[in-house]
């Protein structure tokens, strides 16, 4: 590779870089240190081990990889481990990855001790992939240089880093990559205390004048997942500063939150949407999961990683090798009767199912 090809991918993984980065308001949000982070409590204590174990030692950790729906702390958590190494934190993904060069570019610019986040590694094209395998394992990569008999692979070193991955889909990893992590942490949807805990925390970093029950209405209505608390205490704020006199109480969150189509399980349009087809238009079901996408418009790909997983955990949904299938709970949210079923119905006779029971 000539030095202007190298540069020209440097500047392509630049722009990724930036592409990759939040909202600077996300940012103000986000957890610093791991003893900031709320919730989580497995993949924390896992990964403050892993964490100081390498510090004593002196050496950069293993890889990491961190699974879980959109919005749990992925990229929250990769920041915290270059804070709590001491180390610059250089940032990609997966689609940004799209021929081996761009990898290489990476790479090659890394120092000692670095940590390399790729997000949604998933989805990196094939020939970074297997860049990364050698490049994870033995700190090197080779360059192929030129086409057809004439190439040749030139072997570059890499200097030790730790390699942080985040994923939507732990499924979809192929299993050399999976297998080339030292720890993955399987991020949890947030238990409903914890959740107040964070919007009580961003309500301090944003001036918000909440009120404890105003915080537990926002927590649990958002999905388990802290990025939607989040957006929830903005969208009310709005609500309270508008329409009321800015202190966001529990009255003040309820009348907010039907504005924007939040209802009381926390379940928004989407969600509403796929949960409908799935009743109204296929009978509960089962159903594939392309078909009930295609029947709410959506991509496959955000109904399975961004509804269903919520669904599920809610006890909505279920997943069988056959299908998608409501439960009955699924048919009283939306108002309707469940259909007498031949076999005893186990989901029923536990009672109403509770959110998070
Ligand atoms: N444990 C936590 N404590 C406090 N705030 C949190 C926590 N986890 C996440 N957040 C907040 O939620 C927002 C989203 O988190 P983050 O971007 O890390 O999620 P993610 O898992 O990377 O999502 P995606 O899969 O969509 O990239 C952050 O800006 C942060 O404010
Ligand atoms: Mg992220």
């Amino acid at each position: 590779m000539s030095g202007d090809e190298l540069s020209a991918d440097l500047e392509r993984a630049l722009a990724a870089t930036r592409e990759a980065g939040d909202s600077d308001l996300e940012n103000r949000l986000r957890p610093a240190r791991l003893a900031e982070f709320i919730g989580q409590p497995r993949v924390r204590e896992q990964l403050d081990l892993v964490l100081q174990g390498a510090l004593r030692r002196g050496r950069p950790p293993d890889h990491v990889l961190l699974s879980g729906p959109p919005g749990l702390g992925k990229t929250s958590l990769a920041m915290i481990i270059g804070t709590e190494l001491g180390s610059a934190v250089r940032i990609t993904s997966g689609p940004a990855l799209e021929r081996a060069g761009d990898l290489a570019a990476m790479l090659s610019n890394l120092v000692e001790g670095d940590v390399l986040f790729i997000d949604e590694i998933h989805r990196m094209a094939r020939p970074a992939e297997e860049m990364l395998y050698l490049a994870m394992e033995d700190f090197r990569v080779d360059i192929v240089v030129g086409k057809g008999p004439g190439a040749t692979s030139i072997p570059l070193d890499v200097a030790p880093f730790t390699l942080v991955g985040a994923t939507t889909r732990a499924g979809s990893l192929t299993g050399p990559l999976r297998d080339r992590f030292g720890f993955t942490g399987h991020m949890e949807f947030y238990e409903p205390e914890d959740l107040e805990l964070v919007v009580a925390r961003s309500a301090d970093i944003l001036e918000v004048d909440l009120r404890p029950d105003g915080g537990r209405e926002i927590a649990f209505r958002s999905r388990g997942t802290p990025r939607i608390a989040n957006r929830l205490l903005r969208r009310v704020r709005d609500y309270a500063e508008v329409r009321a006199d800015g202190t966001v109480t529990r009255e003040v969150a309820r009348a907010a939150l039907a504005v924007y189509d939040v209802d009381e399980l926390g379940l928004d349009r989407l969600d509403r949407a796929v949960l409908a087809a799935l009743v109204r238009s296929f009978g509960g079901g089962p159903v594939g999961v392309s078909t009930l996408a295609v029947a709410v418009g959506e991509e496959p790909g955000t109904v399975e990683e961004v509804c269903e997983p919520y669904l599920v955990r809610a006890g909505m949904l279920a997943r069988t090798p056959r299908g998608r299938v409501a439960t009955p709970a699924a048919w009283r949210h939306l108002g309707e009767t469940p259909p007498e079923r031949d076999a005893p119905d186990e989901i029923d006779e536990q009672g109403p199912p509770t959110l998070f029971g």
